[in-house]
């Protein structure tokens, strides 16, 4: 039967053009054209227009309304493993199937996207989170497809972290329909799958065009932690971001340009087991509906060419993606090694507790000209460019970022430009010097860059994603820079450091780490040191508001 057009005429129109245009393999050339089109640069800053208009502030939590919501316990399990062991895990090693339980599911989402700080900003409140997110926007909603979890019946439910509730959307197991629409049977047998979407209006209200590369670096900060929260519980785990998204978009209920997923963290993944393919897509209707937003959204040209010119339409471009994956095991092999081998002495292999760390975290507001010594480098570089079980790589160990840095202030390691080989743990020198204006500037300015002891230039070769991932590619390659982004947050803290995401003037970074990033570019900055303060650690809120919340 032909499906009927959807009824918004406007996401109708670039549905269809999605379907008909041609943007190269799964809308690559769109991919490309928006990596050019909203890059930052030293006029593109003077000359874009800065207005928020915090009369149309987006409400910063998506809730419903009907149906049945329940209150997740405030006397949730907490994380107790070493944060870098936790940072390293491959997320296969565990052979026990453990059990879930509502106690761990909770820690797991309260650990991914729950609010860990209040702040008074005038008549204004800001719910900060547990993990960063540009312009404290948090664009991302979480969705949990629950198959086996003591205390909690099957169905798919939406996790508010601001009265700290599940909401029921479907009553029943709907793990088939997202192995079926991610073709892997392991996810229908996962005691839990986690879909992350975007709401994408709540970050573009700030950062315009530019905002879908923030879905991924915010998600991807997330999925840092969550990853590492799942590793601490002994569970397996797998990130999948290859799927029929108009199949994933319809279980959650929403409509894949608003709104849109764009990645599933299988928890207790068990590969190889499972089977998806008598899972029914027919639906149905939600049980609950999202509460009106408020304001009037404005949707982004750009964003939403480059969402929908993405998608995987069917489960043969999934299998035929997915197959594609394995062609990258090529790729990364050459890696340039322009410079100097610089040996780093061996990591440092305890610290504080996961929980106790992404507590501890917070975006670092002014550093302090200190030095870090090269043992913390060493660790910070390892757990944070460890292993990484995803669907777009061929295997954990792989990685489609390629790590430059700025050495401002590390003892026992000459200041200079560097790059680094996560294959060899070495640094690689590329050239001497003193950088520290030059690591400012290329951070839209900002003097964090400037007092870091050390800033990590995360940046990938996008034409060789493109060309063997096609656009698809494009999502995955800033998610794992999201991700690599959370983790030299988490694995700085971990040692009593601190760190903060940055922005950056793309093609200025590129050149200034000229010739070993040539062809490459940026992906996400992260400047780590000491923080010039004592900053307090956040506090768990599990009921943090009522909906719908006055101040904002
Ligand atoms: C990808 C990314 C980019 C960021 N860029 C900047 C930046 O350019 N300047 C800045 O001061 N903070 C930046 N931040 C920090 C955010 O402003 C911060 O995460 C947010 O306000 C939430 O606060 P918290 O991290 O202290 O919880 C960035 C964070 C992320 C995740």
């Amino acid at each position: 039967m032909k499906r009927p057009a959807h009824p918004d005429p406007y996401i109708a129109g670039v549905m269809l053009l999605s379907r008909i245009s041609t943007q190269g393999r799964w809308g690559a050339e769109a991919a490309r054209k928006y990596n050019e089109e909203t890059k930052h640069s030293y006029v593109s800053i003077r000359t874009a227009p800065g207005f928020l208009d915090f009369a149309n502030k987006p409400y910063p939590f998506k809730y419903y309304v009907g149906g049945e919501k329940s209150q997740l316990p405030d006397d949730f399990w907490k994380p107790s493993e070493d944060a870098l062991r936790a940072l390293s895990c491959r997320g296969s090693e565990s052979a026990a199937a453990k059990a879930l339980n509502t106690s761990l599911l909770s820690s797991l989402l309260y650990f991914t996207a729950g609010i860990s700080r209040v702040e008074r900003l005038g008549d204004r409140r800001v719910y900060f989170r547990v993990a960063p997110a540009t312009g404290a926007l948090y664009s991302t909603e979480l969705y949990t497809v629950v198959g086996e979890v003591e205390g909690v019946s099957p169905g798919v439910y939406h996790f508010d972290p601001g009265e700290f509730t599940l909401h029921r959307l479907r009553r029943g197991d709907y793990r088939g329909v997202v192995a079926r629409a991610a073709q892997d049977g392991g996810l229908s047998v996962s005691p839990v799958v986690i879909v992350f979407s975007a709401y994408g209006w709540r970050n573009a209200w700030k950062y315009r065009e530019r905002s879908y590369r923030h879905w991924f670096w915010d998600g991807g900060a997330m999925l840092a932690n969550s990853v590492a929260a799942v590793c601490s519980m002994g569970l397996n785990h797998r990130l999948f971001t290859g799927f029929v998204d108009e199949k994933l978009n319809e279980l959650i209920g929403v409509d894949g340009l608003d709104e849109a997923a764009y990645a599933v963290l299988a928890v207790g993944y068990k590969d190889g087991l499972g089977r998806f393919d008598s899972a029914d897509y027919g639906l149905g209707e939600l049980e609950a509906s999202p509460a009106p937003q408020r304001g009037k959204p404005h949707r982004y040209w750009l964003v939403t060419e480059t969402h929908t010119a993405t998608a995987l339409h069917s489960e043969g471009d999934v299998v035929t993606w997915r197959e594609a994956v394995k062609q990258l095991e090529d790729i990364g092999k050459d890696i340039r090694r322009l410079g100097i081998q610089t040996p780093m002495p061996g990591p440092a292999t305890q610290s504080k507790t996961l929980w106790e760390t992404i507590l501890l975290r917070g975006s670092t507001r002014r550093f302090s000209r200190k030095s870090i010594d090269a043992s913390q480098l060493s660790t910070i570089l390892r757990h944070s460019f460890g292993p990484l079980n995803a669907d777009f790589l061929p295997s954990p160990n792989h990685t489609l970022i390629r790590p430059h840095l700025i050495v401002n202030n590390v003892d026992g390691v000459p200041s200079g430009a560097y790059s680094y080989d996560p294959s060899t743990g070495n640094l690689i020198l590329l050239k001497k010097g003193h950088f520290r204006e030059a690591a400012g500037y290329l951070c839209l300015e900002q003097p964090l860059g400037r007092d870091a002891a050390v800033v990590f230039f995360n940046m990938a070769d996008l034409d060789s994603v493109l060309r063997v991932l096609g656009g698809r590619g494009y999502r995955a390659v800033q998610l794992e820079g999201g991700i690599r982004l959370g983790r030299l947050y988490l694995s700085s803290y971990a040692l009593g450091l601190g760190a903060t995401g940055l922005t950056f003037y793309d093609d200025d970074c590129v050149e200034f780490f000229s010739p070993s990033s040539e062809g490459l570019e940026m992906i996400t900055v992260v400047a780590i040191g000491h923080p010039d303060y004592s900053a307090k650690p956040g506090k768990i809120f599990t009921r943090a508001l009522t909906h719908p919340a006055k101040a904002f």
